[in-house]
């Protein structure tokens, strides 16, 4: 079924301009152009999302945000603003706006394609290859103006075969020549992937940089579903997890990283899930979490990255450090995989009172569950039970501050939180560690050297520092 838009916005000529634009896309397109009517019709029906107009007005923008908090909770907000307004309205605070439930945020003028882009971020990997199947097929085509900068490689070796890709996908001919062999949409069988392989002897498929999260997504997806196969042994699903992990960082966090640190973080967890598979219990441990959360692997697999690489830019640590920073990083959530199986995809923010107070025992549980581990030792165990701890008290399970909290906990505290914006934000990394030092009051709950350090992995930390 063909998902519902609400477009809400003064201005007449826009909307029906976007209204057959979306239309075209296959979306269900209704429009209004004042709060009093957006609000009597979602009272009447559900949509997807709403694409409001901070300049409405019989009803401004903000009370029908209200509106939709209370009514419509899992309504998707994407606010548009006017350049102008957004000059003279200093009072503007997106935090504030995003507390309100604004999912994204446009700026006039936008072009279609943008706000094309910005629907598609919010929706689920059916959602999308469910509209991708109703797109009709079309030819190959060279595409004229793409160059070697706007598009990202991925070894063809390792692309899935599927019966939709989310993405255009593209061969290279020469330096900055390519041709679309896919859109989205078609269906890529393994028989065309063989035969590009095979036949063209390509090693690389190449996608829109813009199409990232998508690919991301399609990629998760994929190997959840073969994680699900019986056909498929247990050795061969950890290696795939442990592949996809990797090319997530490649691809969403390894802009404006210097690359020797990425490197080096890189062999770090390679070291690290050496020790695990050489300890038995470890390695179970390890594997039991993974099935249980397909995601959970490349968090841990992200965090100990970042907050090795974290580590090891302070003055005073060592080879033991980094490694007991990495074990610890490794198994930060492990607790979570004893945990209700409704709580995987939820954020703290989306929970319940109860839910959030079980939540809220996973360091305590991953204690318990690592108990008389040889290789996690006392300080391990100890960082693991600290990880949502904050340097000024707001954090738990005990609510401690500073310097009674471990700096390695800390650290991990920093890189979990970072981790999660990339992904939720959908940001660069560089964008993430800013959003995260602009909040004045956020920033209190990290260690000033552990803010310091991290700057330092930036290819540009002086940006950075003038942000801070
Ligand atoms: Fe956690
Ligand atoms: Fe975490």
């Amino acid at each position: 079924m063909a998902l519902k838009i609400l477009l809400v916005d003064p201005e007449t000529k826009w909307l029906e301009e976007t209204q057959l634009f979306l239309k075209d896309e296959l979306y269900q397109v209704a429009s209004v152009s004042n709060g009093k009517s957006a609000q009597a019709i979602l009272f009447e029906h559900k949509f997807f999302a709403v694409v409001i107009s901070l300049e409405t007005t019989d009803h401004s923008a903000v009370q029908v945000l209200n509106y939709i908090k209370s009514n419509c909770p899992n309504l998707k907000i994407i606010l548009t603003l006017e350049k102008e307004s957004l000059e003279k309205r200093e009072e503007l605070d997106c935090g504030k706006l995003k507390k309100m439930g604004v999912n994204s945020f446009l700026t006039k003028p936008f072009d279609k394609q943008a706000l094309r882009d910005v629907l598609e971020n919010q929706q689920s990997i059916h959602d999308l290859l469910d509209t991708a199947n109703k797109r009709g097929k079309k030819e190959e085509v060279e595409d004229e103006a793409l160059s070697d900068d706007d598009l990202t490689s991925i070894s063809i070796h390792e692309f899935y075969s599927s019966k939709a890709v989310l993405f255009d996908v593209f061969i290279k001919l020469s330096e900055d020549k390519f041709v679309k062999i896919l859109h989205s949409g078609d269906t890529f069988s393994s028989e065309r992937i063989e035969f590009y392989k095979v036949e063209k002897k390509l090693d690389y498929l190449y996608f829109k940089n813009k199409d990232r999260m998508k690919y991301i997504k399609f990629n998760n997806y994929m190997v959840k579903g073969l994680l699900k196969s019986k056909k498929i042994g247990v050795k061969e699903k950890s290696a795939m997890l442990r592949e996809a992990a990797v090319k997530l960082m490649d691809i969403a966090y390894s802009d404006g990283i210097k690359p020797q640190i990425l490197d080096q973080g890189k062999e770090i967890c390679t070291n690290v899930l050496g020790i695990i598979d050489n300890h038995k219990n470890l390695h179970k441990l390890l594997r039991k979490h993974e099935l249980f959360d397909p995601d959970a692997y490349s968090h841990s697999y992200l965090v100990t990255l970042f907050a090795s690489s974290l580590i090891k830019q302070l003055e005073w640590q060592s080879e033991s450090m980094i490694d007991m920073m990495a074990l610890a990083a490794m198994f930060h959530d492990i607790g979570k995989s004893e945990m209700n199986e409704f709580l995987i995809s939820k954020r703290p923010e989306d929970m319940d009172n109860a839910r959030l107070a079980e939540y809220k025992t996973h360091p305590e549980v991953a204690i318990r569950i690592l108990e008389g581990n040889k290789v996690i030792n006392d300080n391990i165990k100890q960082i693991i039970f600290q990880h949502h701890e904050a340097w000024d008290g707001s954090g738990f399970p005990k609510g401690i501050k500073g310097r009674k909290i471990m700096l390695m906990a800390n650290a991990i505290r920093l890189i979990d939180d970072f981790v999660h914006v990339i992904k939720s934000e959908e940001l660069p990394p560089v964008d993430a560690l800013r959003f995260i030092i602009s909040d004045r009051d956020g920033v209190k709950k990290y260690h000033s050297d552990l803010i310091e350090g991290f700057i330092k992995i930036f290819i540009d930390p002086k940006s950075l520092r003038k942000s801070a």
